[in-house]
C-alpha cells in the first residue's frame, strides 16, 4: 500500500463523487476505478479483499432490514398487511411494465406458460385475475381469445390498476380493488377461469390459505385456477425495483412448487398433472400449475 501512485489514486478516489443514477454500491464503483488506473497487483488484490468485507456488510445490513420490515409486517393485523401491500405496489406502479417486460424476461416467459395453459384448458367464462396488477396477463388473455366473455381484473393497489385500465379499458373489462383474501360474498360461484399469477410467494403463510380459500369461494364448481410462479423466487435487481426491492423481500414468504401444490390439494382443488416451464433467466423459471375446484 505504500506506493504513491496507489496513495494519489486514493486520494483521488475519495474526491470522487460516485454518480447517482448508478445503482452500485459506492465501494464498487470505487473499485471499478482503481481497476481502470493500472495500480500495481498487490494493491489490487488487496483493495479486492477490502471490497468483499465491505460488500458484506452492506449485504448484512439489508438482510438485517429485510428481518425487520418482516417483524413488523407480521405483527400487523390482515387489513394492515394488506394496506401496506397495496402501497408497496403503488409505489412500483411506475417502473412494473418496465421491470417486468424490459429490464427481465418474466413478462415473456408469463406469456409462453399461460398460452400453453389455454392450449390445454381453454379460458372459461367469467375470467377473473385475482391481482391483476398492470392488466399485462389480461392483456395476453384477451389475445388468445378474443371473444366477449366477460373479464375481471382485481388488484389492491389502485395506481396498479389505473395502469390496467390504460391498457385494457374496451368494455370488455371491469375493473375492482377488494382484497383478494377476502372477496365479497356477492361473487360467490362467479368464475368459471381465475388467474393468478406471481401472488403467492409475497404473501405469509397464513395469508396464502386466506387468499386461495376466499378464490375457491368466487369459482364454481368444476372451474379452474391457472397459477403462474416463479421458482425458486427471487427479485432480479434491477434500477426500476430498487426503490422497492427491500419492501418485497420482506414481505413475503417463497413457497417451492410441492408447496404451492399442497396448499391448494389441502384447500379442496384436484391438480391436473400438466405443467409448463419458461426461462425468466439463468436464475429462476416461471411455471404454471392448473387446479380445478371439486
Ligand atoms: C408481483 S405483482 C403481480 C401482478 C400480475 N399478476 C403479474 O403477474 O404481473 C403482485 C400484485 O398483487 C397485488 N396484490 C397483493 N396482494 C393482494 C391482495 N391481497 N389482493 C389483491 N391484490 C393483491 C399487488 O398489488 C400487485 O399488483
Amino acid at each position: 500500500m505504500g506506493d504513491p501512485k496507489f496513495r494519489r489514486i486514493q486520494r483521488e478516489l475519495k474526491l470522487h463523487k460516485p454518480d447517482p443514477r448508478l445503482i452500485l454500491p459506492e465501494p464498487l464503483i470505487e473499485f471499478k476505478r482503481l481497476v481502470g488506473s493500472g495500480c500495481p497487483v498487490s494493491d489490487l488484490f488487496s483493495a479486492t479483499e477490502q471490497l468483499g468485507r465491505e460488500l458484506k456488510k452492506e449485504l448484512e445490513k439489508i438482510g438485517q432490514l429485510e428481518r425487520d420490515i418482516r417483524g413488523a409486517y407480521n405483527l400487523m393485523s390482515a387489513p394492515d398487511r394488506a394496506a401496506f401491500l397495496s402501497m408497496i405496489y403503488s409505489r412500483f406502479a411506475e417502473n412494473y411494465d418496465r421491470h417486468m417486460g424490459i429490464e427481465t424476461g418474466h413478462y415473456q416467459a408469463m406469456r409462453f406458460v399461460l398460452r400453453y395453459a389455454h392450449m390445454v384448458h381453454r379460458f372459461g367464462f367469467p375470467l377473473l385475475d385475482v391481482t391483476a396488477g398492470t392488466g399485462e396477463l389480461i392483456r395476453y388473455a384477451m389475445e388468445l381469445d378474443n371473444g366477449n366473455g366477460l373479464i375481471c381484473a382485481n388488484d389492491l393497489s389502485e395506481k396498479m390498476l389505473a395502469k390496467a385500465k390504460e391498457k385494457l379499458g374496451n368494455g370488455r373489462v371491469f375493473f375492482h380493488n377488494h382484497d383478494a383474501c377476502c372477496f365479497p360474498d356477492e361473487w360467490e360461484g362467479k368464475f368459471r377461469t381465475v388467474l393468478l399469477s406471481q401472488t403467492l410467494n409475497l404473501l405469509t403463510d397464513e395469508d396464502k390459505i386466506r387468499l386461495i380459500t376466499s378464490v375457491k369461494k368466487v369459482m364454481d364448481d368444476g372451474g379452474k385456477v391457472i397459477v403462474i410462479e416463479e421458482d425458486p423466487f427471487g427479485v432480479t435487481q434491477t434500477d426500476a425495483i430498487q426503490s422497492v426491492a427491500m419492501f418485497i423481500r420482506g414481505v413475503g414468504e417463497p413457497i417451492t412448487p410441492s408447496e404451492l401444490n399442497a396448499f391448494f390439494v389441502t384447500s379442496g382443488f384436484t391438480r391436473y398433472p400438466e405443467h409448463a416451464v419458461a426461462e425468466i433467466d439463468g436464475n429462476h423459471n416461471m411455471k404454471v400449475y392448473i387446479f380445478t375446484r371439486k
